[in-house]
């Protein structure tokens, strides 16, 4: 399924063309599609079949209510990685007891919160934040359901900012350490163990490293049966790349075949980011000067590196075509570069297209840590954000005014002089 494609020559959102979105909502402006985004999450959901299990969309590759409103409808669980995302699972309907809740440096505060509110399960990545969250269970007197980060060394073979799944990367612990953990936890009252996780990575497109990464967790787990501590669940992260070029991606329904096939009757989590959202959302943009500066061609548009980061942080890929597809305009090899003060400020780049001052720019496979990673870099409000619905479509983030950048600052008054 792909929500977004052309009819007439203009790109459409489901069946609402783009050139009527951006008339209606302005630019720059990250589309989502509803439906995309319900067909990834039944696809994950249909390969586990009958087998327990909870997938966990992981809230950090796009937090806006509306995503996570469909979702929760779905019956979704989610991992969180701090009390503002699971604020915000709860505040459209999602419920805390199918949250996970992950990240290195939990704060007491947000555990006893995370505690109060019966989360699924901590997702505890070092012997100090497992003290901490025995001693504020012990405090408050709710036992907590925790499951140990092990880091199984695997090569995710990903770009290296994304892997997590290496000694060298702070997350998570080596299996010798994840075993005295779990003897610790299994002697206190305070604490109730109940899986164990992993998350080697991000945009992974070869299937390899996972099973490497299973195969190495259930090891552990094997040991962990010898010291009579039994988990109810393996949970095996996110991950699972999106096609943003012509990477060949992971088969889902294979995949989780092959984790299916080894786990027993484990109940298996997992934490999908990308591959519910990633290709659910585009970045829209206008082309607001063409410049061509002896043999170098550049559109400079309205959307920058404050709106979508990941091209400028990772050097990464995204399609970028035009709303409407003709032929108008001058044909050369563009880079696609926005108005913010930075030579990474670009978008796309050396993009073969026929361009038009005030031509729309669609940047692709946007959904995913997109709108989430955006700043106010250059006093530039963060942009709108909209959700379609087959022909319906609705504002789920208004656009930032030029107020609000300024209304938490004060000016400093010295008050002696
Ligand atoms: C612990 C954890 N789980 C899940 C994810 C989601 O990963 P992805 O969006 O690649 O599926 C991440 C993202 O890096 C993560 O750190």
């Amino acid at each position: 399924m792909n929500s977004f494609y052309f009819h007439n020559k203009v790109l459409h959102a489901e069946s609402v063309s783009v050139s009527d979105l951006m008339e209606a909502y302005g630019s720059p402006l990250y589309i989502y599609s509803k439906n995309q985004i319900e067909f990834n999450w039944y696809q994950l959901e249909k390969a586990f079949g009958s087998h327990p299990h909870l997938i966990c969309y992981a809230v950090k590759a796009n937090s806006n209510l509306a995503v996570l409103n469909v979702l929760a409808n779905l019956g979704s669980g989610f991992d969180v990685v701090s009390i503002g995302e699971l604020e915000r699972v709860i505040a459209v309907g999602g419920k805390p007891s199918l949250c996970v809740f992950s990240g290195v440096a939990k704060t007491k505060g947000a555990i006893q919160k995370a505690l109060e509110y019966g989360i699924y399960c901590f997702n505890v990545e070092s012997a100090s934040e497992l003290n901490l969250i025995e001693s504020v269970a012990n405090d408050i007197g709710i036992k907590a359901p925790i499951s140990i980060r092990v880091n199984p060394n695997v090569d995710a073979k990903t770009h290296p900012y994304i892997s997590t799944g290496l000694t060298e990367n702070k997350f998570g612990v080596g299996a010798d350490i994840a075993l005295s953990l779990y003897k610790k936890a299994s002697n206190s009252p305070h604490l109730d163990i109940c899986g164990l996780d992993y998350h080697i990575g991000s945009q992974i497109t070869d299937v390899i490293p996972f099973i490497e990464a299973l195969d190495k967790a259930l090891e552990l787990i094997e040991e962990l049966k010898v010291e009579k501590i039994n988990l109810r669940h393996i949970d095996i992260g996110g991950g699972v790349g999106v096609k943003y070029n012509d990477e060949k991606t992971i088969n889902i329904e294979k995949y989780i075949q092959s984790v299916l096939d080894k786990v027993g009757g484990l109940q298996v989590l997992i934490e999908p980011g990308r591959s519910i959202i990633g290709n659910a959302g585009i970045f829209v943009t206008k082309i607001e000067h063409l410049k061509q500066n002896n043999s170098k061609s550049f559109a400079i548009v309205d959307g920058a590196m404050n709106d979508l980061l990941r091209p400028a942080l990772y050097g990464s890929y995204h399609h970028a075509v035009k709303v409407s597809e003709n032929k108008k305009g001058i044909k050369a090899i563009w880079d696609i570069v926005g108005p913010v003060c930075e030579t990474t400020d670009f978008l796309a780049k050396d993009r073969d297209l026929n361009l038009e001052e005030g031509d729309y720019i669609a940047i692709l496979t946007a959904g995913a840590y997109g709108f989430v990673l955006s700043s106010n870099y250059n006093s530039r409000p963060r942009v709108a954000e909209v959700m379609v619905d087959k022909s319906s479509h609705a504002i789920v983030r208004k656009r930032e005014t030029i107020e609000s950048l300024f209304e938490n600052e004060l000016i400093f008054k010295n008050e002696i002089n």
